[in-house]
C-alpha cells in the first residue's frame, strides 16, 4: 500500500467519526439551526392533537379596541405615540370574564383559543417585566387578563395559545423600522439587538408565568419585506428566528411555532397558516403560493365580520352559513379554522358573534364527527362540494343544494357502498375511467350542508 492509499484509508476510517463531531457541533453551538430541526416527541403529539381540533377560538384584544376602529387604528389614523400612550388608562374591561369565553368557546366546539399578548401598537395584555408598558401596569384594570384566561382554560381543558407581534410600533428599539407606522410621529430610533433581546425575555414569561401553554403564534414578519403589491421580496433583518424557536422548543417542547409570514414554513415551525384565504387560493393578494404547503398541521384564520380588532362600524357579520361552510371548507383543504373575534373594551364579546359560535357548536354536536380528527379527503375541493376522510369513511359535504350529480375525477379507492348519511339510504354512483358520479337529484339536501358517506373496502 503506497502512501497516498493509506492516507485515504486512514481517511475514511475516521470519516464517520469526522461526521458525527460536525453533526454535534452543529446541534451545540448554541443556535438550534434550523436545518437541524427534529420536532421532539411532545411536539409530535402536540401536533397530532391539532390536527384533529381543527376548530379554534382567535382573539384580538387590546388598548385599540376603545377606538372601536380595529387593532390597525393607530397606523391607520397616524396616532402618535404620545396619544396613544393615553389609551391605556381608558382601558377598564370591568365585564371580562374569563369563564364566560372559555365556557363560550366550549359550546361552539372550539378546542383551542389564541390570544393577543402583544399586537402591533406594542401594548402587552400581560403582567410582563420587561416593560412597564403593559395591562397590570398602565391601565386602571391593573389584572393581567391572560393569566385569567390561562387558569380557565386549564380548568376546562382547553388550549391556549399566544399571538406574538414581531413589529412594533411604539418600541424606539424596533429600528430599523419597517414599511408600516411610518406616519406615526414619535418613534425613535435604538438597536435591533435590544428590541430581540426584549422579545426573547417577553416570550421567556409568556413560557415560564402561564403553565403549559399551546404554541405561539408569531404575525408581522413581513412589515421588514419588501412588498410590491404581488410578492414579498428578501427579509431585510435578521430575526433571529433559529435563537427564538429554539428557546421555545426547549422551554415547552409541546408548544406549537406557527408563523403568519405568508410564505412556505421556515425550519423550526410546527404548524403553516393561512390568512382569510383556504390553503393554496390567494383572493387576498398575499396567499401563500400551493407549491409552498409544507407536510406540517395547516390553520386558516378568518374573521367572523370584517375586523380583527373591535370595529364598532364593521356591519360585515358573515352569515351562520357561511361560517359553517367556511369550517367544512377548511376541513376538506386539511386545514383548522381559527375563527376570530374582537371583543369590546368592556370584556364582552358583541351578541351577534356569540349567537353565531352557539349555531356553528349547535352544528358541530351533531356533524362533528365529519370534521373533528378527519384529514381532506380523496375527492378535491371546489366551490360546490369538499370531502373529508376518517379510517375507512370519506365524507362529501354538498355545500350546493342544487347540485344534482356530484362529479369528479375518478377517485383511486375501492368502495363498497355510498349513502346519504342523515337517511342512510344507499346512492347510485359509478367510478371508474370516465369519472366519479354520484346520483343525489333523488335526496333532500339541507339548505347548509348534505353529507354523503362513502365506506371504503
Ligand atoms: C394581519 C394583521 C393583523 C392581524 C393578523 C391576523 O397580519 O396585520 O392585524 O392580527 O393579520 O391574521
Amino acid at each position: 500500500m503506497n502512501l497516498n492509499n493509506q492516507k485515504r484509508t486512514f481517511q475514511m476510517k475516521l470519516r464517520p467519526l469526522y461526521l458525527l463531531i460536525v453533526a454535534c457541533f452543529c446541534l451545540f453551538n448554541g443556535k438550534l439551526s434550523a436545518q437541524n430541526y427534529q420536532p421532539s416527541p411532545e411536539n409530535l403529539e402536540a401536533r397530532a392533537w391539532f390536527q384533529d381540533a381543527r376548530f379554534g377560538l382567535f382573539v384580538h384584544w387590546g388598548v385599540y379596541s376603545i377606538l372601536g376602529d380595529g387593532e390597525w387604528v393607530m397606523n391607520n389614523q397616524n396616532i402618535s405615540v404620545e396619544e396613544y400612550e393615553k389609551l391605556p388608562s381608558f382601558f377598564n374591561p370591568i365585564d371580562f370574564d374569563a369563564k364566560e369565553w372559555v365556557a363560550m368557546v366550549k359550546e361552539a366546539g372550539m378546542k383551542y383559543i389564541t390570544i393577543t399578548s402583544r399586537h402591533h401598537d406594542g401594548f402587552s395584555m400581560f403582567d410582563t417585566q420587561m416593560t412597564d408598558y403593559d395591562i397590570v401596569d398602565r391601565t386602571p384594570y391593573g389584572k393581567d387578563v391572560l393569566k385569567a384566561l390561562a387558569e380557565e382554560c386549564r380548568k376546562q381543558g382547553i388550549k391556549l395559545f399566544f399571538y406574538y407581534s414581531l413589529l412594533d410600533w411604539n418600541r424606539d428599539d424596533y429600528f430599523p423600522r419597517g414599511r408600516t407606522g411610518n406616519g406615526i410621529q414619535g418613534r425613535g430610533e435604538g438597536k435591533w439587538e435590544d428590541y430581540i433581546a426584549f422579545m426573547k425575555g417577553q416570550l421567556k414569561e409568556l413560557l415560564t408565568n402561564y403553565g403549559e401553554i399551546g404554541g405561539i403564534w408569531f404575525d408581522g414578519h413581513w412589515d421588514q419585506n419588501e412588498w410590491d403589491g404581488k410578492t414579498f421580496g428578501d427579509v431585510k433583518l435578521d430575526w433571529h428566528y433559529d435563537e427564538i424557536y429554539g428557546m421555545i422548543h426547549k422551554m415547552q417542547p409541546q408548544a406549537l411555532i406557527g408563523n403568519n409570514h405568508h410564505i412556505g414554513i421556515i425550519e423550526g415551525e410546527d404548524f403553516q397558516m393561512f390568512e382569510k384565504d383556504l390553503p393554496g387560493k390567494n383572493t387576498t393578494g398575499w396567499g401563500t403560493p400551493a407549491d409552498q404547503i409544507g407536510s406540517v398541521p395547516l390553520e386558516v384564520c378568518q374573521t367572523i365580520n370584517g375586523s380583527w380588532g373591535f370595529n364598532l362600524q364593521d356591519r360585515k357579520h358573515k352569515t351562520d352559513k357561511e361560517l359553517i361552510h367556511y369550517l367544512i371548507k377548511a376541513a376538506g383543504y386539511g386545514s383548522n379554522l381559527l375563527l376570530n373575534v374582537g371583543p369590546m373594551p368592556n370584556g364582552k364579546i358583541q351578541p351577534k358573534h356569540k349567537a353565531s359560535l352557539k349555531t356553528m357548536g349547535a352544528w358541530l354536536k351533531d356533524h362533528g364527527d365529519t370534521i373533528y380528527g378527519t384529514q381532506k379527503g380523496p375527492i378535491p375541493p371546489n366551490d360546490d362540494f369538499v370531502s373529508t376522510q376518517k379510517g375507512k369513511s370519506v365524507f362529501v359535504h354538498l355545500l350546493n343544494p342544487n347540485v344534482k350529480v356530484i362529479h369528479a375525477d375518478e377517485v383511486p379507492v375501492r368502495i363498497k357502498g355510498i349513502y346519504d348519511m342523515k337517511t342512510n339510504t344507499k346512492l347510485p354512483y359509478r367510478n371508474d375511467g370516465f369519472g366519479l358520479a354520484i346520483d343525489v337529484s333523488k335526496i333532500d339536501k339541507d339548505a347548509i350542508d348534505t353529507i354523503i358517506r362513502i365506506e371504503l373496502r
